[in-house]
């Protein structure tokens, strides 16, 4: 099987894809490293009327809308049928607009914010009454990034806003990597889907909540604790307990960034039987796909991944989204090393194999 996740595409013509009567969905293909300015332009206006336009990022795509419109935002809960207590990250171009949002800001905080913003790190603050209660699920904190993608950034710096964005999908899915994935999962719950190619981090950013003591990682992702201790301290690096109310740990939602199919981890040791499973499977007329780190066998579904944490970050959620495609009913997945720099791959593997 052939997936294609090459980086950005070059210069296309813009494209205009009409999929229902009632709403009209627009695809505009934009190059990356140069954002045609027309199409910002055109996206800029689009949230400014309190519309929804799903972006690129460096990590996933975003649904975008203006957060500083309630209305606008509770569209994209309804977009993606989101429970309303799962708070949004909002995004803004640099520190400075961060603070604008925030009622204290650490120094934690700047720190974070030099060393990796544009960047995959989102960080919880207490936040300003004009940030409406609806962006943040009620609670008096705030999740801020400022993305590392030039689609992104051109469109927060055009428009002057502040964009609340979750992943692009409908609640509980995989998120999206490639526009298409998009189209797949929202259609036309969306008004305008800028295209920009493959997103280059792959998973979700690490969200770090800064208001206690000691800061703690509410969710893992490809920067680690190793990597913020130098900058903040020590790190809580376990996520809240499983079972705690919802509001302590928002984004902790047992079933997540899970693909339709059955996913089944399983131990590099175990390979030989798994691939007997698999055969007996297929031959019962199952479909089977599997993300195997090594090459043990070929076959039909059978996708290698790179045993690089970050190239299997960046891949994972295109091969997913492309065994669901082929209707595998079944995915079984080779567990990743133990490493710190796994941690955030092996949360979302391990989200996506809860029943
Ligand atoms: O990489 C990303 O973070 C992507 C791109 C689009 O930026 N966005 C993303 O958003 O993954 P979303 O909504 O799918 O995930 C937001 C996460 C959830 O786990 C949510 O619970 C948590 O951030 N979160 C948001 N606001 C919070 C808050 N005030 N306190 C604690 N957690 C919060
Ligand atoms: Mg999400």
């Amino acid at each position: 099987m052939e997936i294609n996740i090459g980086t950005h595409r070059r210069v296309q013509p813009r494209t205009v894809v009409r999929v229902s009567s009632c709403t009209t969905m627009r695809v505009i293909t934009i190059q990356s490293d140069a954002p045609d300015q027309a199409a910002i332009d055109d996206a800029a206006d689009v949230l400014r009327r309190g519309g929804l336009v799903a972006f690129p990022t460096e990590t996933v795509y975003g649904l975008g809308a203006n957060a500083l419109d309630a209305s606008a935002v509770a569209r994209i809960f309804a977009a993606k049928g989101r429970p309303s207590y799962n708070p949004l990250i909002v995004h803004v171009p640099n520190e400075a607009a961060a603070r604008e949002l925030a009622s204290a800001w650490p120094e934690s905080a700047s720190r974070l914010a030099r060393a990796f913003w544009p960047g995959p790190l989102t960080v919880v603050v207490r936040k300003r009454d004009i940030v409406p209660d609806i962006v943040t699920a009620g609670l008096d904190s705030v999740a801020l990034r400022v993305p590392a993608h030039p689609i992104a950034l051109a469109l927060l710096r055009t428009s002057g806003l502040p964009l609340a964005a979750p992943s692009a999908n409908r609640s509980m899915a995989l998120s999206p990597t490639i526009a298409r994935h998009v189209v797949r999962s929202l259609g036309d719950r969306v008004e305008l889907i800028l295209d920009g190619g493959h997103t280059n981090v792959g998973i979700e950013s690490t969200v770090v909540d800064l208001r206690g003591e000691q800061p703690v990682i509410l969710r893992p992702g490809v920067i680690n604790g190793y990597e913020l201790e130098p900058y903040v301290g020590a790190i809580g690096l376990s996520p809240p307990a499983a079972g705690a109310a919802p509001r302590a740990s928002p984004g902790m939602l047992d079933r997540h960034y899970a693909p339709r199919a059955r996913v089944i981890l399983f131990e590099s040791a175990d390979a030989p039987s798994v691939l007997a499973e698999v055969a007996r499977a297929r031959a019962s007329g199952t479909v089977v796909g599997m993300l195997l780190i090594e090459t043990r066998a070929g076959g039909a579904n059978l996708l290698r991944m790179p045993n690089d944490a970050l190239d299997y970050a960046r891949r994972l959620y295109a091969y997913l989204h492309a065994l669901d495609e082929s209707n595998c009913d079944v995915i079984y997945v080779e567990r990743v090393p133990a490493g710190p720099e796994w941690v955030g791959v092996r949360d979302r593997l391990e989200r996506a194999a809860r029943p």
